[in-house]
């Protein structure tokens, strides 16, 4: 069994010795133009060359969760597009997201301000029931956020495509729940993949049904939010903040009004890292799994784009 690894911008020698080590049977190569022709593919963000040269995968495993990007690409149709399932990146999620709902909700950065210039004033409480979170997306990184801000007491309710029971979370399913969501809401989280149907989603229509006061955390995609809504909605007042981890273009830009906006906090992709370890632990079962002939979970629907 041969497996290529093209993966833009990770560098490989690490990889490629953890999952020789993990699947001692198979030849594992870094992929370069005229390589012979590989059964599986692992890749993040590779070129058309590769898929065009790779034509005869039975599999191609991304080292992420989302697969817009490589759907953008001209794939192998017979092969299998198999995706990240949590893989460890979901704690990392529920931490990211806990961390900014916690500091908006506990008004850090007042406090903050205040430190910095020397003043103590104990601000007025807030009632976790005036804060209700809601989540886009009840996924494998969705539902473990909603079940951790759960813990924390605020009202947590969620919404997906289909149907979904979840402890604790008022579930919301489909468009015709989707403004019920949205006027439920006052923190609203994006954990959506990006598809045809999720693009644009945080516009200027759906971020003012929010409760007054509204927050948006957007750790999905950068093509979920349209940038100008959101800032013209901060600058109203309408909404109270938003802290990005994603953008339409990566790296956010020097002059982007993203970076210098009071009420706006940025970090650079980071809220779930792809673990080595746990990567390719999960990548050589799946592949073992479809060398024996079975089924695995994590497969990509390219109709549905996700
Ligand atoms: P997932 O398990 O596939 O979950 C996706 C969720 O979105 C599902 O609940 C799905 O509904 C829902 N959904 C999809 N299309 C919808 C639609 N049109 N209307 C309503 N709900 C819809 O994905 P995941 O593993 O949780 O990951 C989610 C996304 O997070 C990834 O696609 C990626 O873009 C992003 N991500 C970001 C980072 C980062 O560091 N910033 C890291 C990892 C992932 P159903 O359950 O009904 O199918
Ligand atoms: C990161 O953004 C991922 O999709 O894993």
């Amino acid at each position: 069994m041969r497996i290529s690894f093209c993966c833009t911008g990770t560098p490989p020698e690490p990889w490629l010795a953890a999952l020789r080590a993990a699947l001692p049977q198979a030849q594992v190569e870094l992929w370069s133009a005229g390589a012979p022709v590989a059964d599986y593919a692992v890749v993040w963000a590779p070129p058309q060359e590769f898929f065009d040269e790779q034509s005869e995968l039975k599999a191609i495993f991304t080292i992420g969760a989302g697969v817009d990007g490589l759907l953008r690409l001209r794939l192998p149709p017979q092969a299998a597009l198999i995706r990240l399932e949590d893989a460890g990146m979901a704690v990392q999620m529920a931490e990211y997201v806990s961390h900014a709902v916690l500091r908006h909700f506990r008004e850090f950065d007042a406090y903050e301000n205040q430190s910095g210039s020397g003043q103590w004033l104990q601000r007025r409480a807030q009632r976790h029931a005036d804060f209700p979170v809601g989540v886009l997306g009840l996924g494998v990184l969705g539902a473990r956020v909603a079940q951790t801000l759960t813990q924390f007491a605020f009202p947590v309710h969620g919404w997906s495509r289909t149907a979904k029971v979840l402890e604790g979370v008022h579930c919301h399913a489909g468009q015709e729940q989707l403004q019920d969501f949205l006027a439920a809401t006052r923190i609203l989280v994006c954990l959506l993949p990006l598809t045809d149907a999720t693009q644009g989603i945080l516009n200027r229509d759906r971020l003012s049904r929010l409760r007054t006061g509204g927050y948006v955390i957007n750790v999905a995609r950068g093509a979920h939010l349209v940038d100008e809504d959101l800032v013209a909605l901060l600058d109203s007042g309408h909404l109270a903040g938003a802290t990005l981890d994603v953008f339409r273009t990566e790296p956010l830009p020097p002059a982007h009004v993203f970076w210098k906006h009071p009420k706006i906090q940025v970090t650079p992709h980071i809220s779930a890292r792809t673990l080595r370890q746990e990567s390719v632990a999960q990548i050589a079962e799946k592949i073992e799994a479809l060398q024996r002939g079975q089924s695995v979970a994590g497969l990509v629907n390219r109709e549905q784009g996700y």
